[in-house]
């Protein structure tokens, strides 16, 4: 399980602190929509039914389970042809999410990122239309940019050709000392982009269809706000693990006992709800204290309540929402070895982008690393090292029910070509 604090909480506050979990939690919770837009804690029908599933398993002192134990073998951790086979299929032929629609809602955004190894940026250009292409120049292959920016031209540092947003070969240093090149077809060459639930999706090949790629979140996820979330912190983290590992540890909270015993589960319930939306899948945790919905009468219980909701987009982008609005992005990318992976993380939130926005997303970033860095990735490490070591058993319980899911879903997916 991810790190998950709330956007609130300052970097200094020790990590098991539940400043998050005030004694009224229950209370106070309807009509409380404008000041919390953007974050996942807004009162929805489906938010109010996923709250009333979590009330209800823990007054029942259950949690949701999957219908079987998942078993599967530790080479698809180690097996450099499987590798090459999921990123064909896997990254390259299936939509990847790149970014919260929010950082390209006005003309001249731009954001620059690595998409599982392939470099792409993303504009906005001045007549509102959303481009993607791939960022590389077409003199001689160099990166254009790298990051949220906004300008009106994308500039190759290397020799100084100029693309508009468009994508059009705009500025050409020298122009007349390119004979029998066509400068006017020279443009940046693009790939497939869309907007959906906030979120915007592209496509690392040009066939491959983007549109509908979320259908199955549906209503779930269309009215949560992605749209105004910013990019606020961003690191890139190199891991001696395998990726599927790395998404495996985000979608379970059965490690948090054990392994986040001091940090995380003082203040977690130990039950959750899960949901799958076709490939794509969701886990809730809620906070303790929710125990004490047992003695609220049903009628009364809290349209909003506050959880950690986890939800994985396949194959491999895990976004985690925190309580108070804001939410980190964590973009898994499966390196050039089975036992290698790079997660790209971003702490973001809604608004603008000033500097109360960059120092609160900081924030939360400084105790999101404490926690990844510290805990989470040391153990995958370790995962890795021993399935390395000739280690087979891959084991998801049935309290654990979005391993299963997972796997059979990247297993189907990929299964053809092997
Ligand atoms: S590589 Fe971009 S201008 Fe030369
Ligand atoms: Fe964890």
């Amino acid at each position: 399980m991810p790190a998950h604090m709330p956007a609130h909480m300052p970097a200094h506050m020790p990590a098991h602190m539940p400043a998050h979990m005030p004694a009224h939690m229950p209370t106070e919770t309807r009509g409380s929509t404008h000041d919390r837009v953007g974050s996942l804690n807004v009162a929805s029908p489906q938010m109010i039914a996923l709250g009333r599933r979590l009330i209800a398993n823990s007054i029942a002192g259950v949690t949701d389970l999957g219908e079987g134990t998942y078993i599967g073998d530790g080479s698809m951790f180690t097996d450099p042809a499987r590798l090459e086979v999921e990123r064909e299929i896997l990254f390259r032929q299936t939509p990847q999410v790149i970014a919260w629609a929010g950082d390209l809602a006005d003309p001249g955004d731009v954001v620059a990122r690595d998409v599982a190894g392939v470099p792409v940026v993303v504009t906005r250009d001045e007549d509102g239309e959303l481009h993607a292409f791939l960022n590389a120049c077409t003199h001689r292959g160099m990166t254009l940019c790298d990051g949220v920016d906004t300008m009106r031209r994308l500039t190759c540092p290397y020799h100084g050709w100029s693309f508009g947003l468009d994508g059009a070969l705009r500025g050409v240093p020298q122009r007349d000392r390119f004979p029998g090149f066509d400068l006017a077809s020279a443009g940046l060459q693009p790939l497939p982009v869309s907007e959906q639930c906030g979120l915007i999706v592209v496509g690392l090949r040009p066939e491959v269809e983007v549109d509908g790629f979320l259908d199955p979140l549906g209503e779930e996820y269309s009215w949560l706000g992605y749209e105004r979330y910013r990019s606020g912190s961003e690191r890139t983290f190199h891991n001696a693990t395998n990726w599927k590992l790395t998404v495996d540890l985000n979608v379970e909270a059965y490690h948090v006992p054990s392994l986040h015993r001091d940090s995380l589960l003082p203040f977690l319930a130990d039950h959750c709800a899960v949901d799958t939306f076709g490939p794509h899948c969701r886990m809730a945790v809620p906070f303790k204290g929710i125990e004490r919905m047992a003695d609220v009468a049903e009628e009364e219980w809290p349209d909003r309540l506050d959880t950690i909701m986890v939800t994985c987009i396949f194959p491999a982008t895990v976004m985690v929402d925190h309580v108070g609005g804001g939410g980190s992005l964590h973009r898994i990318s499966p390196g050039r070895r089975p036992g290698e992976s790079t997660v790209h993380l971003i702490e973001g939130s809604p608004g603008i982008r000033d500097a109360d926005h960059l120092s609160s997303c900081e924030a939360v970033m400084e105790v999101n690393v404490d926690i990844l860095s510290g805990e989470d990735y040391p153990a995958t490490e370790a995962c890795q090292r021993g399935y390395e070591g000739g280690s087979r058993p891959v084991v998801g319980g049935a309290g654990e029910p979005l391993i299963g899911h997972l796997h059979t879903t990247w297993d189907a997916a990929i299964a053809d070509a092997l």
